[in-house]
Parts: C-alpha cells; sequence; structure tokens
C-alpha cells in the first residue's frame, strides 16, 4: 500500500478466466476505470476487499467475454493491476487435458509453459511512448512465482480438492481447438495441459516484477483420445460451471496465505530479475 496515492490499498489483482468473469468474490466491488500506456484494460477493476486483504479483479476477456483469446489486451490487463498497487495477481484458466491423470474437474497449478502462439505482443519494452525503455530479455524458468505457486496448493490440499500440483500448459492461439495430430503432438513435447491464454500473460507479469500464479480448472480432453469425442465449448463451459467454486475458494484461501506472510524478499527478487535484465542503449 503506498500511502496518499489514489490506489492505496490494490494488493492481489485476480485475472478471471472465461466463466470466472464476475465471480461475485466482492460484497460492494468499486468500479475502477484505467487506462496505460499500452491501452485499455479488457474492463473495468473491481476493487473489494477479500476477507481483510485488499484485492482488485479484472475478467481477462471482459465481463460480456467480448475479447477472444488473440484480442485480449495483455499488456494493459498486466500494466493496470500494477499501476494500481498489485504485487500479486492469481489467475484461473480453463484448460484442456492432454494426460489421462489430469482428470476433468481436477485443479492444477501451472509450473510452465509451451508457446504456441503468435502475433501476440509480448513485452512492455517496445519503445511504446510511456512505456519502459530498453531491451528487456528475462529468464523464463521458473516461469511462475514459486511463493505463490506453493500458496495455491497449500489451499488446494487443505480443501481437499483433486489437484495437481504442477504441469505444462501448452498456449495455443485459438480461437479454434487443436487438430487431433496437433493434440498428439503437444502431448509428445510433455505438455499436461492446454489452453489459449496463459502465454503472454505470465510473461508479461513477469516482465512486469509481479508475483504470478495460475490455478488451472481442467475441463475437458481436449480430442487426442481414442473413440472419443472432441472438445466442444458447451462442454468447456459446463465443466466450468461446475467446478469454478473449486478454483475460487483456492484463490480465496490463497491470499489469504500470501497476506498473512510478512516474510517478502521474493518480491523484491522478482524486481531485481526484471532490471538485471534490462540491456539500455543510449
Ligand atoms: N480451454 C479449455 N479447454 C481447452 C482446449 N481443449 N484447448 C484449448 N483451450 C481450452
Amino acid at each position: 500500500c503506498e500511502l496518499g496515492h489514489i490506489y492505496a490499498c490494490a494488493n492481489i489483482g485476480i485475472i478471471g478466466g472465461s466463466g470466472f468473469d464476475e465471480p461475485g468474490l466482492f460484497e460492494n466491488p468499486v468500479e475502477r476505470v484505467v487506462s496505460t500506456p499500452f491501452g485499455n484494460p479488457s474492463d473495468v477493476l473491481l476493487e473489494g476487499v477479500i476477507k481483510g486483504v485488499p484485492c482488485v479483479i479484472l475478467a481477462r476477456h471482459g465481463r460480456k467475454h467480448q475479447f477472444q483469446p488473440s484480442d485480449v489486451n495483455y499488456r494493459a490487463n498486466i500494466w493496470a493491476l500494477k499501476e494500481v498497487g498489485c504485487t500479486h495477481v492469481l489467475a484461473t484458466t480453463a484448460t484442456g487435458s492432454l494426460h489421462e491423470d489430469y482428470q476433468p474437474g481436477s485443479l492444477v497449478v501451472v509450473d510452465d509453459f509451451i508457446d504456441r502462439t503468435w502475433g501476440r505482443k509480448c513485452t512492455f519494452y517496445d519503445r511504446t511512448e510511456g512505456g519502459p525503455k530498453g531491451v528487456c530479455h528475462l529468464p523464463m524458468s521458473p516461469a511462475f512465482c514459486e511463493v505463490a505457486r506453493n500458496a495455491l496448493s497449500t489451499a488446494a490440499r487443505a480443501r481437499n480438492y483433486p489437484c495437481h500440483h504442477k504441469g505444462t500448459i501448452v498456449t495455443i492461439q485459438g480461437p479454434r481447438f487443436s487438430s487431433r495430430a496437433e493434440s498428439l503432438m503437444h502431448r509428445q513435447w510433455g505438455g499436461h495441459l492446454v489452453n489459449m491464454t496463459t502465454v503472454p500473460e505470465v510473461v508479461l507479469a513477469k516482465e512486469a516484477g509481479l508475483s504470478y500464479a495460475a490455478v488451472a480448472l481442467v475441463t475437458d480432453y481436449d480430442c487426442w483420445r481414442d473413440n472419443e469425442k472432441s472438445v466442444c465449448v458447451s462442454d468447456v463451459l459446463e465443466a466450468f460451471a461446475k467446478n469454478v467454486k473449486k478454483a475460487a475458494d483456492v484463490i480465496v484461501d490463497a491470499i489469504q496465505i500470501l497476506a498473512a506472510s510478512t516474510d517478502h524478499p521474493y518480491l523484491t527478487a522478482h524486481k531485481e530479475l526484471v532490471t538485471s535484465a534490462i540491456m539500455l542503449k543510449e
């Protein structure tokens, strides 16, 4: 919290994916319109308090789900959350499963990604006016914040929810789903999950020096299984609706865990990593 700053009390950002656009986690949210050097975020930021912790919710696709995955302004979303004072971002995402053991209905605290997107703006360091200066070569291992991941895992364990505490997610460009050959290839590559949004969101959060972790909700088996019908939107939405409470509970509990910790060197480390990754040329 920066006292005296207009956005004094925003701390933990929550990016809600498909099915989590209006999660109803706040009783009386305050709507905040924020614009950034990179354009406008997907929607207003909803500010409020969850069990005493100041939080901000943003619907990744907009509350009317108006932005398809490749049209989401990921840069504006992350910049806006940082601008209002967020130190952490916890995200939800609907995902297909590429592995028999990752069953629909379960949660996954993702720990790595494979990028199969193209043409998305995936750095703040591109000389946009009002943006940061230099060129940023950011290490991407580990991709997600281990402290935030641990908080999500601890929360899922305490609730006894079916949860995998690791998993590699393949982010495809969309908006179409994968072909069967692609799905089989993603499996061979070692992917456990497939979605359309984790990249560049995780990359930009890391560039912004934020603690970022995602809880994936498995909604389907994509299309790699023999003799089984291929994923479709209605299946994804139905499975998400059935299990969304688990993701919401885990996020709310993880927020408590993160807020209870007073030991924050990892937040400094996130910022220092970015500083060390910037090459500046006069
Ligand atoms: N989101 C949910 N299920 C998915 C799938 N099978 N492929 C890509 N994104 C998804």
